[in-house]
């Protein structure tokens, strides 16, 4: 045992276990995807209702990943054979934890690359507009191969002197950077109305639909659905308080997705740039905006390094889900691993760096998937951020929601929270174990079924 956690690693301290986790969740997530979904779907309301999703559903399910994790001690598939032995199907649910996250790193990496160009942007490409932007093979390659190097780089240093250590120098960081670009953003004039926005909820605009969204938003922010949080929590030791620590995680990754609200709504509002420019808001409406503003330039760069730092920061955990099933179950070290692993998904997502103009017949499925797409994606990129980082996480969290209530076992599994913690009482652990048991499988189960109907804020 002492030398297997030897060999898998472990974290140093708790601090460093909750800025590393919070480091996954804080992402392109937070700063990329809520702002366009709050812009989309009303402001305030959209706020509302996604803070209810992470709190009463994302939290009690972020605690079951984190538990399975500490009690197996492995990567999502040797989780799931530690529980179930190798021959059971439900290894299939790990397989898919494993495929997915190499698949959202792929493209994840795609549009942190684009991050990282912007933050350079002004030297690489001035003036350059953003269509022509992602259209340039070069251009778009080499981002994402500068992007996949650094996350490359991070991981291969182990979890103590790789992951947190570098969680440590990030993210407080990011939060320096956010909070000069929230206090530019503040005292523009006119920027009480994006301010007001964004925080006072007009119920004329909720639907079940953006219902659906937000909690589709609530799992996608927390990492949660393809076993990020497993393997992070089974790197967890067995005296920390899987709740106070995840319950930090939640409350850092709330903290700052509303800082991101801070950051563009009264931008946008002092600007009078439309908010509800979807998913290219960041990359197309704000260097309008920053453009317009004193000092724009230097909070454009601000702001475009911060998000790579975000971005970096997860997609570390994605890549870690996959090398920690090869240093599991296979003989590779982490070395190899990484590398192989970093080789593998640089290839996988050179298609999505071609589908934004570059390469005609990825940039335009409408020959495969008829002229609407398929749930509205219609380039390569966008196709797989709907199968997988959308259906195929809410698809993930349902079995491993059900593996976990009904297959390990509800009880079982609140036996291994309550191992080194306190704050959960009897009374709320009776709590989390009817929630897992029926509130969240039949919630994640409508909003799979929302997303098959096709959703449209
Ligand atoms: N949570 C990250 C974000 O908000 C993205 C992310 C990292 C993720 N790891 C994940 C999403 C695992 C789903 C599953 O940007």
């Amino acid at each position: 045992m002492a030398t297997e956690t030897l060999q898998r690693g472990q974290w140093g301290s708790r601090i460093g276990f909750i800025l590393a986790a919070a480091g996954s969740a804080i992402g392109l997530g937070n700063i990329w995807r809520f702002p366009y979904l709050a812009g989309e779907g009303g402001g305030g309301a959209f706020v509302l209702i996604y803070l209810v999703c992470v709190v009463g559903i994302g939290m009690p399910y972020l605690f079951a990943e984190l538990a399975l994790g500490r009690k197996s001690q492995r990567n999502p598939v040797g989780a799931i054979m530690s529980l179930v032995g190798p021959r059971s199907l439900w290894v299939i649910v790990g397989a898919f934890c494993v495929l997915a996250g190499f698949v959202i790193l792929s493209y994840y990496s795609v549009i942190a690359g684009w991050a990282v160009g912007y933050a350079v942007k002004e030297v690489i490409a001035p003036g350059m507009p953003f269509g022509e932007f992602v259209a340039s093979p070069t251009m778009v390659i080499g981002l994402l191969a500068v992007f996949l190097a650094l996350t490359l780089l991070v991981v291969v240093g182990g979890i103590e002197q790789g992951i947190e250590r570098w969680a440590k120098i990030l993210l407080p960081i990011l939060l320096v950077l956010m909070i000069l670009v929230i206090i530019r953003s503040v005292t523009l004039p006119g920027a009480g109305e994006g301010i007001a926005f964004f925080l006072i909820p007009d119920f004329s605009q909720v639907s079940l639909d953006l219902v659906i969204v937000a909690l589709g938003q609530a799992f996608f922010t927390l990492s949660l659905g393809m076993g990020a949080m497993i393997t992070y929590g089974s790197y967890l030791a067995k005296t920390e308080d899987i709740a106070i620590s995840g319950g930090y995680v939640v409350i850092f990754n709330t903290v700052v997705a509303l800082m991101a609200g801070f950051m563009i709504f009264p931008a946008l509002a002092a600007t009078g740039v439309d908010a509800a420019s979807g998913p290219a808001l960041v990359f197309l409406a704000l260097p309008e905006v920053f453009a317009q503003m004193p000092l724009g330039g230097l909070v454009s760069v601000t702001f475009f390094v911060l998000l790579s730092i975000a971005a970096l920061t997860s997609s570390i955990s994605l890549l870690e889900v996959v090398v920690s099933y090869f240093v599991d179950e296979t003989a590779w070290s982490r070395k190899k691993s990484v590398l192989i692993i970093g080789g593998f998904t640089f290839l996988m997502a050179i298609p999505s760096a071609l589908s934004q103009g570059a390469v005609a017949s990825l940039s335009d499925l409408s020959y495969l998937l008829g002229d609407d797409g398929l749930f509205g994606a219609n380039d390569f990129l966008s196709l797989l951020d709907v199968l997988v980082g959308s259906v195929g996480l809410a698809i993930g969290a349902f079995f491993l929601s059900i593996f976990i209530a009904w297959v390990w076992g509800a009880s079982e599994a609140a036996k291994e929270l309550e191992q080194g913690g306190s704050l959960l009482t009897p009374g709320l652990i009776k709590v989390w174990v009817f929630m897992m048991k029926y509130v969240l499988p039949l919630i994640i189960a409508v909003i799979i079924i929302g997303n098959l109907v096709g959703i449209d804020v």
